[in-house]
């Protein structure tokens, strides 16, 4: 076992004292940022502070930084046990969780960006932090360098949000937009996401929208002050989207992206947020369109404020250190000054989260119908029976090699955009139309965001 580093004998006995755990991509950036730039940082925070100890399990291991010998620990518990502030990247629910709760319930501060932890126990953690007295920050679990949670709890904290809408995932973006730009198929743009280091090898966190979840559950519990968990969360990765969707969408002036939602229901429908996952279809004038490749922005919506966008860079080892290093010196400087935290849960408001069947939004129907008179009515029937309304329909012709439309005997496509329409509705409407005689097949149902 690698011994405790002690402090340097040339450490101010004020300055504050940090222990890192994990040096990974991020975690070697942030040591880097700690011993390199530790006279800038301790400008900026007011107050010396000093890097005592990197927790690693294997100190021989190759890093982007080489961390001074002298720091590297193998030894958490006791580093977490002797440090004003733990950095916690290590990832993923234990060790991190069962250090994070020893640092809290000694009142130690905490910066971490572990998005699957807080999804999971975000509230029991922050429940600890209040009653220690302890800070607890997480800027880089959603957006890697993208500063947002903390416009969404401080700048716009006098404000009320109705929506939160992200592109959270760097490697589903970059996939869905080499589809779109290069008439890609999902195998191979995956596989390029891979070659170029986006994606896992095994990528089904990414695609399967489980790291998106795990961010909406955290923006939403942000944005409405209510304890939402990765569980709250409705999810559907991208998997199932073709190359013949997002040609549809594209002739229809829409890209096809994955985007996290928390949206709080208005007035008059049953109080409470849906927090969602899933492919949506966008305007290619609506400002989450124009995000490409492995970018990440996070779109808001508060009453007063209007709509305002946060875009960056989402992942990777600097990007992602730049957001840890803004905890780092918010709560240092708040550790030297010390004011009572704002709770994040209140319970001024009861939101629950509701699950997806609460959920209204536009939709999108493609489906191959028989090419005879009255088709159209019939479809148009089942639609109307439901409540649910058209707003465009488009039915593109068969075209040959030679770029001309043909009649068809054999068939026709129908693409429908609906309004607003409730998900229970559009669920028995598109059972109805599976049923009809006349439509031969529904392709896709895909949902529809159109705000500007
Ligand atoms: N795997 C994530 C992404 C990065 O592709 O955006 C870390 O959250």
């Amino acid at each position: 076992m690698t011994p405790l580093p002690k402090l340097s004998p040339s450490a101010p006995s004020d300055a504050i004292t940090i222990g890192l755990l994990g040096a990974g991509n991020v975690g070697a950036q942030v040591a880097r940022t700690l011993v390199e730039e530790r006279e800038l940082i301790s400008a900026r925070v007011g107050t010396p502070v000093r890097l005592v100890g990197v927790a690693v399990r294997d100190p021989e291991a190759p890093r982007d930084w080489k961390i001074p010998g002298e720091l590297l620990t193998t030894d958490a518990e006791s580093l977490v046990d002797s440090v004003d502030l733990v950095i916690e990247l290590i990832g993923g629910l234990e060790p991190a969780g069962a250090l994070i709760e020893r640092a809290l319930d000694r009142g130690a501060a905490v910066v971490t960006g572990n998005k699957a932890l807080l999804a999971s126990r975000g509230a029991e953690l922050n429940a600890v932090a209040a009653q220690t007295g302890a800070l607890l920050r997480y800027e880089a679990s959603v957006g890697g360098a993208i500063p947002i949670l903390r416009p969404i709890e401080e700048s716009l904290s006098g404000d009320r949000i109705t929506k939160v809408m992200g592109i959270v995932n760097g490697t589903t973006n970059y996939i869905l937009d080499q589809m779109d730009s290069t008439g890609a198929a999902f195998d191979h743009a995956l596989a390029e996401a891979q070659k170029l280091g986006y994606a896992e090898s095994d990528p089904t966190a990414d695609v399967a929208g489980h790291d998106a979840a795990a961010k909406a559950a955290i923006l939403g519990t942000l944005a409405f002050h209510a304890p939402f968990s990765f569980d709250d969360v409705y999810c559907e990765g991208i998997t199932e989207v073709t190359q013949d969707d997002i040609e549809a969408a594209a002739a229809s002036g829409y890209v096809i992206k994955l985007l996290a939602i928390a949206e709080k229901h208005s007035k008059g429908q049953d109080p409470g947020v849906v927090l969602r996952v899933h492919p949506t279809l966008l305007p290619r004038t609506h400002p989450l369109a124009s995000v490409r490749g492995a970018f990440n922005a996070v779109f808001v919506v508060a009453e007063n404020a209007g709509e305002l966008m946060f875009y960056g860079q989402g992942a990777g080892g600097k990007p992602t250190s730049s957001a840890i290093m803004g905890d780092v010196v918010a709560v240092a400087r708040r550790l030297r000054a010390p004011v009572p935290e704002a709770p994040t849960i209140s319970s001024e408001v009861d939101l629950p989260a509701l699950p997806i069947e609460k959920a209204t939004t536009q939709y999108y129907i493609d489906m191959d119908v028989a090419d005879k008179e009255g088709v159209i009515a019939e479809v148009a029937r089942v639609l109307a029976d439901h409540h649910v309304s058209i707003e465009a329909m488009r039915q593109p012709g068969s075209v040959t090699v030679e770029g001309e439309v043909e009649d068809s005997d054999n068939g026709a496509k129908v693409q429908i955009v609906t309004h607003l329409a409730s998900e229970k509705d559009l669920h028995e409407t598109v059972l109805q139309l599976h049923g009809l005689e006349v439509v031969k097949s529904v392709n896709s149902v895909l949902r529809v965001e159109v705000e500007k």
